[in-house]
């Protein structure tokens, strides 16, 4: 239908007109991250010493003094909450993580100083086995190889209670054994820990994104892999299920992990489950970003930026990443 007018056409319906300026689109933007969304995954070891992560350029594991320092540079920043992630020496691990449960171990300590410097840094800790078990694993292995559930529920609500008794604010259970949102509720209700949250790693799937992080800690399986407890990559409806039932557990937030591959889930988790939810943008996508930036083939700062709105955008209320405070530095 060319008009009068040359080779315009009459198009009443233009939605073009919605992105003719930044200011527009600043309107009718629908998503947009902030550096409260974020919650920044930290690597803790014991001692003064700050090292280099071979696998995870970029990041590091924190000496006690640098840990509360990085938080406080983080802090300063926009980023509001950390996450936790220990590297036990190997002569403090076992086959039933007994290390996991120390009031005086690296992550209570940990949270002690971080409480005592930031109490407003909100402190999230990762509850499961792997980085103090034997086996890599993030439950108790019997002979046969198999991992014991119930046995292995006992020891994380140990686990919890080291943590709450510490100052956390959050657990966050990252094991995928059944039942373990209920009983470490019950846990902490018991000693009068009726406030802290717990934050359930409700869909984690059995991922090969996570190799960098496990090189991190030296937290890979000794032997088998963790397709039992976690979930298979192709199930979507399974996730559903375990978002109700950490629901009915008792669970006050809930997460999707890993976050980029999995987007369809964290949308229909926000359209099943009426939680905040969490998604963890782990170290293999961390990785596929940085190498591609240090190569020069993207624009770091760009992709990042991408990847937390569309993470977000997905249903998402908070991301745990690694670039939590290098994204809050470009967000303010
Ligand atoms: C272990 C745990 C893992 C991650 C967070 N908690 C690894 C695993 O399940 O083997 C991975 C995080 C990442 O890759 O960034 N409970």
């Amino acid at each position: 239908m060319p008009s009068s007018r040359g080779d315009k056409y009459h198009l009443p319906i233009r939605p073009r007109r919605n992105r003719k300026s930044e200011t527009v689109r600043g309107l009718v933007r629908e998503t947009s991250p902030a550096a409260e969304d974020l919650i920044y995954p930290l690597f803790v070891q014991e001692g003064e010493k700050d090292d280099e992560i071979a696998s995870m350029p970029g990041c590091k594991r924190w000496g006690l003094s640098g840990l509360v320092e990085e938080t406080g540079g983080a802090r300063d920043e926009g980023v509001r909450a950390v996450v936790l992630f220990p590297a036990i020496d190997e002569s403090l691990k076992n086959p039933t993580g007994d290390e996991s449960c120390n009031d005086e171990g690296l992550v209570p300590r940990a949270i002690r100083e971080i409480k005592a410097t930031y109490p407003d840094v909100a402190v999230i800790t990762d509850v499961a086995l792997d980085p103090y078990n034997s086996d890599g694993h993030d439950g108790v292995v019997d002979e046969d190889g198999r991992i014991r559930n119930d046995d292995t529920v006992h020891i994380l609500c140990r686990q919890a209670l080291a943590h709450a008794r510490a100052g956390a604010d959050i657990v966050a259970p990252s094991d995928m054994m059944d039942g373990r949102v209920s009983a470490i509720r019950a846990a902490l209700d018991e000693e009068d820990f009726e406030d802290v949250s717990i934050l359930s790693y409700s869909a984690k799937y059995a991922s090969s994104f996570y190799g960098p992080f496990r090189g991190a800690l030296g937290s890979a399986p000794k032997s088998g892999d963790k397709k039992t407890y976690q979930m298979d990559p192709a199930n979507a409806r399974e996730a559903v299920r375990e978002a109700l039932l950490d629901e009915a557990e008792g669970a006050d937030m809930l997460m999707v992990k890993p976050a980029g591959p999995y987007l369809d889930i964290i949308r229909r988790l926000r359209e099943r489950v009426h939680l905040p939810l969490a998604a963890y943008q782990v170290s293999g996508e961390y990785l596929m970003i940085k190498s591609a930036a240090a190569a020069g083939w993207i624009d770091e700062d760009a992709v990042v930026l991408e990847t937390l709105t569309g993470i977000r955008r997905a249903g998402a209320d908070m991301i745990l990443t690694y670039y939590a405070r290098h994204a809050a530095r470009l967000l303010r």
